[in-house]
């Protein structure tokens, strides 16, 4: 096994300098086996065995190791691998065009490594931008678990005992189109942030005419309007960005999961000047060592373009699997009780969050690994890659199919 480690050590490590609980749930979903290298849409686990990877929480958009990018992200080990951080580094700056230009009217790109990064970063320039300290956030809403961001995510589990320590942030009920009227009466509102559809929340989307009515309400009260994206974005629901594509006259749009093309950690906030103003003013107001890491990069070109040749594949097979996920639904409205979803982004809602657990741990047996939702337990999201073949969305189908008790087990793989 690559690396000397057999399964047992691997556990072991993970119960002893980890968290117990993870090694348990992994154990659980691995059978006993651990991950041992992933290409496409499969992953390949020590003892022998290949799992449909539906999950990996929205990052493998593209699959795992998609050729392009990591031949990019080769070249770039064998060129440089640390930016100085004095000198210009010409990697990250066309990575930081690459994503402008994929977003006209956005010209500033700030780069982080992961998504609560960049949501860090944009309240902060939002409120040295504006000069005001509230942010309004959305009911439901998951941006991050930093303690920046964790004071717009809305789940209280995730906020236990850290009261006092997150800044003030306001939650709006997802359907009441007044409620940004009514909370900006006092003009001491930074930034509205939500995003277009709560990923972590159940795959739920907002309302667009509430959206469309906050956000005309925002821009004449002087709000900006950040939409994250982290999870909807980069052709996962369709659009290169769902909020732009509702025409929200949005002043940023917040990237990553799949922007390092699933090979590299990478996230960015893409903005316009107004937002980005504090830093053009002062370029050392925000910065992290790694940020803009040409590593990460290096793999936004190529990424930025499979993403755009594979949208076509993206909306095959998310009508084709949509089609399936709502036959099944039919098949069991005891156990499955709402489908929710667009693009490849999916979540199968089921009669409690005791049986959604043990669909994940189930499909996982049957070859299928899935993402819990973060914060609506009750619900399983399923993330096709865009390089899935017809196969396999005959084989996730199938698995659902058993796990939720409607076939009988087909012969495996
Ligand atoms: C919409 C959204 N925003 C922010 C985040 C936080 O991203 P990260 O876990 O990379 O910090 C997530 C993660 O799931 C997300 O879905």
């Amino acid at each position: 096994m690559r690396g000397n480690a057999q399964p047992g050590a691997v556990f072991g490590w993970m119960q002893r300098h980890m968290s117990r609980r993870t090694a348990v749930l992994s154990r659980l979903v691995g059978g006993n086996a651990v991950e041992l290298s992933a290409s496409g849409a499969w992953v390949e686990l020590s003892d022998g065995r290949r799992m449909l990877d539906f999950g990996s929480y929205a990052v493998t958009l593209l699959g795992h190791r998609p050729e392009a990018v990591t031949n990019a992200v080769r070249e770039q080990l064998d060129t440089q691998t640390t930016a100085t951080r004095l000198l210009a580094n010409p990697v990250t700056a066309r990575a930081a065009a690459g994503l402008a230009a994929h977003f006209p009217g956005l010209p500033r790109v700030l780069f982080g490594l992961n998504g609560c990064d960049v949501v860090e970063a944009a309240v902060k320039l939002a409120r040295l931008a504006t000069g005001r300290p509230r942010i309004l956030a959305v009911e439901g809403a998951y941006h991050g678990k930093s303690l920046g961001a964790l004071a717009l995510t809305h789940h209280p589990d995730f906020r236990r005992g850290l009261v006092g320590s997150t800044h003030a942030v306001t939650h709006l009920p997802v359907d009441d189109p007044l409620a940004l009227d009514r909370e900006t009466a006092d003009d001491d509102v930074a930034a509205l942030v939500f995003e277009p559809i709560q990923g972590e929340n159940g795959v739920r989307a907002l309302d667009p005419h509430v959206l469309a009515t906050w956000c005309a309400t925002a821009r004449q009260r002087g709000v900006l309007i950040i939409a994250d994206e982290i999870q909807s974005g980069l052709r996962r629901c369709g659009e290169s960005s769902l909020a732009r594509a509702l025409e929200l006259d949005v002043d940023a749009v917040l990237l990553g999961k799949p922007l390092g093309g699933g090979v590299m950690p990478l996230s960015a906030l893409v903005c316009r000047d107004q937002l980005f103003g504090p830093m053009a003013d002062d370029p050392a107001l925000h910065t992290a060592t790694f940020a803009g890491h040409p590593l990460a990069c290096a793999a936004v070109p190529p990424t930025l373009d499979m993403l755009d040749r594979l949208a076509g594949r993206g909306a095959e097979l998310s009508a084709a699997f949509g089609a399936g996920l709502h036959d099944l639904a039919a098949e069991a409205p005891e156990t499955i009780r709402a489908v929710r979803g667009r693009g490849l982004l999916w979540g199968l809602q089921f009669d409690s969050a005791a049986t959604a657990d043990r669909a994940v741990a189930q499909l996982a047996r049957r070859g299928l690994l899935v993402s819990p939702c973060l914060s609506a337990r009750d619900t399983v999201r399923l993330l096709p890659p865009m390089v899935s073949s017809d196969d396999d969305l005959a084989h996730a189908l199938s698995a659902l199919r058993v796990t939720v008790g409607t076939s009988r087990p087909a012969v495996a793989r």
